[in-house]
């Protein structure tokens, strides 16, 4: 898979340290050299000598190392790779990164190269969410750093939330698509992603179950195949992939505004879980708990974004994928969906309690098209994701029926 490329990967000073090890063993596994640079903070968490062994080659460390200088120099160390990827790259590394500081080896060969440089981030989820750190994300995404995660979940410092360093098997895939063939560039596909909410008062609202973490698996399987994509998400759990046109949304009456306004598109994909109802007559202040008396919700319909999409006379995307997520009759429903919405292609799937696929890391789908069913095996949400895009990508390449 990655036979003949040079990675330099530099380690820098975090706790997920020690996942490199095993993305060094991964990326010797799938065929690619591995040249390591370590930080002094990071020979803390992680020895120079089971990173070289590993990796099969001498670690990098010093700036002035007179003998490794004289061998071969930081300028061109950082020139001699095919990929510079950062893993774990901490909130320090890319805040010198984004300003230009070169006062060790790993920041000078970050500034002295002009190789592509993937950041795999990996913090506390403060540090992660304070805006120095969203603000160098943002200047080194400009300076054209391309970045995989940070996961969602609880941290080695025991709080939750986003700033855990991406799975090796993740990195990997980034760097697989990294040199893989980019089907889908020059195509533009708009993602609906997450939960909507219909406010009932300025504190109370209702929506539907969803993490968002298949829509955004998604968005990052489409990026990676080339695609230019726009990202309608509602408020949901799982971050937005880096290097995706984010558009944030409430409700469903706001996303499918923004929907509309993002086309034409070559393909949409509608995995948003988007509330079917929103309160008619909602308070514009905070309802009161009166004993005895309960407030009186009236419900109206939102818009089927999807169906309308499907439907249109002008400007309907190419191909049309929606999802169906059932707790019975999966096959039959999302077929009768399919043909409801006038949608191309709907992804089945059983999200009963039992399967753990809501609010899980796996997903077991069909896919319904044209064409007929084709069940999927029980796939993380990343291998659903990239399995999405590359059907997506084989349909615009062989224009199979829809
Ligand atoms: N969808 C949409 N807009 C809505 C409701 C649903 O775009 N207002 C999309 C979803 O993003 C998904 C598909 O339609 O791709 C199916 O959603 P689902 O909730 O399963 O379908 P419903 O039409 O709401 O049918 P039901 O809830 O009765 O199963």
């Amino acid at each position: 898979m990655l036979n003949g490329k040079r990675i330099l990967l530099i380690i820098t000073g975090g706790i997920a340290a020690y996942k490199s090890l095993d993305l060094i063993r991964r990326l010797r596994d799938a065929g690619a050299a591995v040249t390591p640079v370590m930080t002094r903070s990071a020979a803390e968490f992680v020895t120079p000598l089971s990173v070289s062994s590993l990796a099969g080659q001498a670690v990098h460390q010093d700036l002035f190392d007179l003998t490794q200088e004289s061998e071969i120099g930081h300028i061109q160390l950082s020139r001699s790779a095919d990929l510079i990827v950062v893993a774990p790259a901490t909130a320090d590394i890319m805040a010198k990164a984004a300003q230009g500081h070169a006062n060790d080896l790993a920041t000078t060969v970050l500034l002295a190269t002009d190789t592509p440089v993937l950041m795999v981030p990996a913090m506390n989820v403060r540090m992660w969410d304070h805006p120095a750190t969203q603000r160098n994300v943002s200047l080194l995404q400009q300076d054209g750093v391309a970045f995989v995660g940070p996961d969602v979940g609880g941290m080695a410092c025991g709080e939750f939330g986003a700033g855990r360093m991406s799975e090796p098997a993740e990195i990997l895939a980034a760097i697989a698509a990294h040199f893989g063939p980019k089907p889908l560039a020059g195509r533009r596909v708009l993602v609906t992603s997450g939960p909507t909410h219909e406010p009932i008062d300025p504190v109370r609202y209702i929506a539907n179950r969803s993490s968002g973490a298949q829509g955004a698996a998604i968005a990052t399987a489409l990026r990676d195949l080339g695609a230019d994509v726009i990202f309608v998400t509602g408020p949901a759990d799982a971050p937005t992939p880096q290097g995706v046109t984010e558009i944030s949304v409430e409700t469903a009456a706001q996303m499918m505004a923004a929907v509309l306004d993002h086309l034409p598109v070559d393909a949409a994909v509608f995995a948003a879980a988007v509330a079917d109802w929103r309160v008619e007559n909602a308070s514009s202040h905070k309802v009161k708990k009166v004993a005895g008396a309960l407030p009186e919700l009236s419900l109206t319909e939102n818009p089927d974004i999807l169906a309308q999409v499907s439907q249109l006379q002008t400007g309907r995307p190419d191909l049309v994928v929606g999802f169906a997520a059932e707790t019975n009759d999966v096959i039959e429903n999302a077929k009768a969906k399919r043909q409801r919405k006038g949608c191309d292609w709907i992804v089945a799937n059983d999200v009963s309690p039992e399967t753990g696929i809501m609010g899980g890391s796996e997903n077991q789908v069909s896919l319904i098209t044209g064409a007929g069913v084709t069940p999927w095996p029980r796939l993380s949400k990343t291998e659903t994701g990239q399995k999405l895009a590359q059907s997506i990508a084989d349909h615009f390449n062989t224009a199979e029926p829809r």
